[in-house]
Parts: structure tokens; C-alpha cells; sequence
């Protein structure tokens, strides 16, 4: 097992494109780490450079305390699990397993035993004589897993190993791969565009955007406490809703307003509002945040709204909702009974409003456009 240490590394591809800049991550000996972001964001390219497939352009890459920046591929230690699976369709799944370490020249007695050992850990046994194609797409990918750890290294890298598979599978082999990270404890980069595989897979979830790392934390931090409004929509489905208004001071407390509503603050620090008594200022609200009731309840804390659609999930719904100067808002409640068209007033509890920077320069409709988190700025202050 070992730690893998990046320092300052970019990779930078003809024509000045940066697919990943200077990123400086360290990976725990026997820590699962999930690199998530959206298509192209860099997660493969920096995945690739760690495995040695792809040259590094600046920036030092160690495998606990080697630097392996001119390693061979073969010689750092590590194994890769793709999201085709990669499979020699004319060996079998026993000599596909063995593959690597036949390469290695290990003596016949050890191979044996190692793909024995893989072959039970991943219930493989009854298949061990048969071709890839004879093999179903939740196997492949167990022999592709087999065939990673009968090497025992050091390392294992996944891209995206579940993406081919369909989605009661892909729970099920997420839940395999969990499993063998609590037997075996190997360090462990994990890399996805799904935010459901990161949040219930890594002990710790680097988010990347456009080559640059946005946050690193555990699953639940990143969730409860995102660094910036990309990585607030890019993390829970639905998204987060998000409000453009005015941060302001009044009766002793901070409140977030705008035409639709005027929200009480629990503890955003005054200090945000740098002397003045209003600035703008942009609000998150994940879906299940909301509490919808009837419109002639309390309203204060609440935004007035009527019913668009409703979306029946079974024990939850999601509600959409128009504001009355025309936004759209969606919240995940108990399933009730609502009618489209009916005013409900969606509450929301002061500490589940999150306050986001404005971005002046960004582009409308891009989800990075509203900067950093105030709350994470807070931190540093
Ligand atoms: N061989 C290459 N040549 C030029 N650009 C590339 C190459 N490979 C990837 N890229 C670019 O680098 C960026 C990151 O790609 P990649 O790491 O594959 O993203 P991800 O895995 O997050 O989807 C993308 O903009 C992609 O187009
Ligand atoms: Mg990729």
C-alpha cells in the first residue's frame, strides 16, 4: 500500500489546452478518494498521468515517497479498471486474471492461488473456464475487477468502471467495490461523473471543474458545506435551487430578500455586508429544505408560490413551483396531495440558506457563475 502525492501538476495538451492545472492533491495510504466533476473537467487526464499512460506536463508526481513522473507504467505499482473492461477476448477469465503476473514470471504455485483467492473473493469460481463472451456485463467487470487485484498493488485506479453496466448492476457492483475496499484497504482513486457513486463510495470526494480542483472533503461536508455554487449544483439531485437578491440588516439579524420573499439568516457574519447596508448576494436551497403548506398559513420565512407540476417518487414527491415574479423552484416533501395550480408557501429553515457570492463578470444560466461560497470565505477569515 502507499500514499500518491501531486504536487503543482498540469497537464497540457497541443495547442495550450489545459486539461487539468496545478492541481495538489494527496491520496492517504488506504484512503478512497472519488475524483467527480462533469464530462471533461479533467478526471481521466489526471487519472491517466498517475497511472503513467499520459506524460505530465509540470508538476512532480509521487507514489509514497518515489517520484514516478518517468516511471514505466509497469513499474509503479498500480492497477487500472476501466470503464470498457478492457478484457483479452481469446483468453479465458483464469488466464485473463493471470495475465499480469504470468507477464511477471511468478511462479506457477502463487499464480494459482492468487486467482483462486480472487476468483472467491468475487465469486468468480464457476466462470474461471469461460471467454469474455460468454460472460455478461456485470461479470466483465468482476473479471476486470479479479484481474486488478490478483496483482495485489499498491494502487488501484477506476475510470468510470460501472458506467457500462445498467442501474440495479451498477448498485450492486458499487456495493462490490465498497466491499473489497473494507477487505483489502488499498489506496484507492476513484474517478466518476456520477455524484451519487462519489457521495456513497469515497471516504473523501475531490470536485473538479474545467481542470482546477473546486473543493476536497468528505462526501457529507461537500454536501452540507460546498465550497462554491459549481460545486453546490454539481452535488444533489434535484439541483439546488439558487436566488439572485439582496443581502441586508434589519431587527437584529441578517435576512436574504428579493421580490418573492424576505428570508431570516441564521449565522451569516455581519462582517459580509462590509459596512454597508445592503449588497446583493446570491442564496442556494437544496429541495428537501423546503416544507410546502397551505398559503394562508405563516408565511414569514416562507416563499408564496403555486404548484406547476408534481412528480410522484413514492414516499417523497418533487414539487415545481413559480414564484410570483415568474421563478421556478423545486423541493423534495412527503408525498401529499397537491393540485397544479393550487398557492402554497414553500418554508424554509434560516440555516439551510446558503449565501453565494454574485459573480459580475460570469455568463447567466452557467452554474460557476456565482463564485465562492461566503460561508467558506467566513472559514478564513
Ligand atoms: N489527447 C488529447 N488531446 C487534446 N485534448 C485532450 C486529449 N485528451 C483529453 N483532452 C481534453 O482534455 C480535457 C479533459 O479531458 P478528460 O480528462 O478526458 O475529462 P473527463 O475524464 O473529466 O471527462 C477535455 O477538454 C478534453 O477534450
Ligand atoms: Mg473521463
Amino acid at each position: 500500500m502507499a500514499s500518491v502525492t501531486l504536487e503543482g501538476i498540469s497537464k497540457i495538451y497541443p495547442g495550450d489546452v489545459y486539461a487539468v492545472r496545478d492541481l495538489d492533491l494527496e491520496i492517504h495510504n488506504g484512503e478512497f478518494l472519488v475524483l467527480v466533476g462533469p464530462s471533461g473537467c479533467g478526471k481521466s487526464t489526471t487519472l491517466r498521468m498517475i497511472a503513467g499512460l499520459e506524460a505530465i506536463s509540470e508538476g512532480t508526481l509521487k507514489i509514497g515517497d518515489r517520484v514516478v513522473n518517468d516511471v514505466h507504467p509497469r513499474d509503479r505499482d498500480i492497477a487500472m479498471v476501466f470503464q470498457n473492461y478492457a478484457l483479452y477476448p481469446h483468453m479465458t477469465v483464469e488466464q485473463n486474471m493471470s495475465f499480469a503476473l504470468r507477464m511477471r514470471k511468478s511462479p506457477k504455485s502463487e499464480i494459482k492461488e492468487r486467482v483462486a483467492w480472487a476468483a472467491d473473493l468475487l465469486g468468480l469460481q464457476d466462470l474461471l473456464k469461460r471467454k469474455p463472451k460468454a460472460l455478461s456485463g456485470g461479470q466483465r467487470q468482476r473479471v476486470a475487477l479479479g484481474r486488478a487485484i490478483v496483482r495485489k498493488p499498491a494502487v488501484f485506479l477506476f475510470d468510470e468502471p460501472l458506467s457500462n453496466l445498467d442501474a440495479k448492476l451498477r448498485v450492486e457492483t458499487r456495493a462490490e467495490i465498497k466491499r473489497l475496499h473494507r477487505q483489502l484497504n488499498t489506496t484507492t482513486i476513484y474517478v466518476t461523473h456520477d455524484q451519487e457513486e462519489a457521495m456513497t463510495l469515497g471516504d473523501r470526494v475531490v470536485v473538479m471543474c474545467d481542470g482546477l480542483k473546486r473543493q476536497s472533503d468528505s462526501p457529507l461536508e461537500t454536501y452540507q458545506r460546498p465550497a462554491d455554487s459549481f460545486v453546490a449544483s454539481f452535488l444533489g439531485m434535484p439541483p439546488m435551487n439558487f436566488f439572485e437578491g439582496t443581502l441586508e440588516q434589519a431587527d437584529g439579524h441578517l435576512w436574504f430578500a428579493n421580490e418573492d420573499a424576505r428570508l431570516r439568516l441564521d449565522d451569516a457574519p455581519v462582517e459580509w455586508l462590509n459596512g454597508e447596508s445592503r449588497r446583493p448576494i446570491v442564496a442556494g436551497i437544496r429541495p428537501e429544505s423546503f416544507e410546502i403548506t397551505n398559503a394562508d398559513g405563516e408565511t414569514a420565512s416562507a416563499v408564496a408560490a403555486t404548484v406547476l407540476v408534481t412528480e410522484p417518487l413514492g414516499s417523497t414527491m418533487d414539487v415545481y413551483l413559480e414564484t410570483k415574479s415568474g421563478r421556478r423552484i423545486v423541493c423534495r416533501v412527503a408525498a401529499a396531495h397537491l393540485e397544479e395550480g393550487q398557492s402554497v408557501a414553500a418554508h424554509v429553515a434560516p440555516q439551510a440558506i446558503h449565501l453565494f457570492e454574485p459573480n459580475q463578470s460570469g455568463a447567466a444560466g452557467s452554474p460557476t457563475r456565482y463564485g465562492r461560497s461566503l460561508r467558506a470565505q467566513g472559514e478564513l477569515v
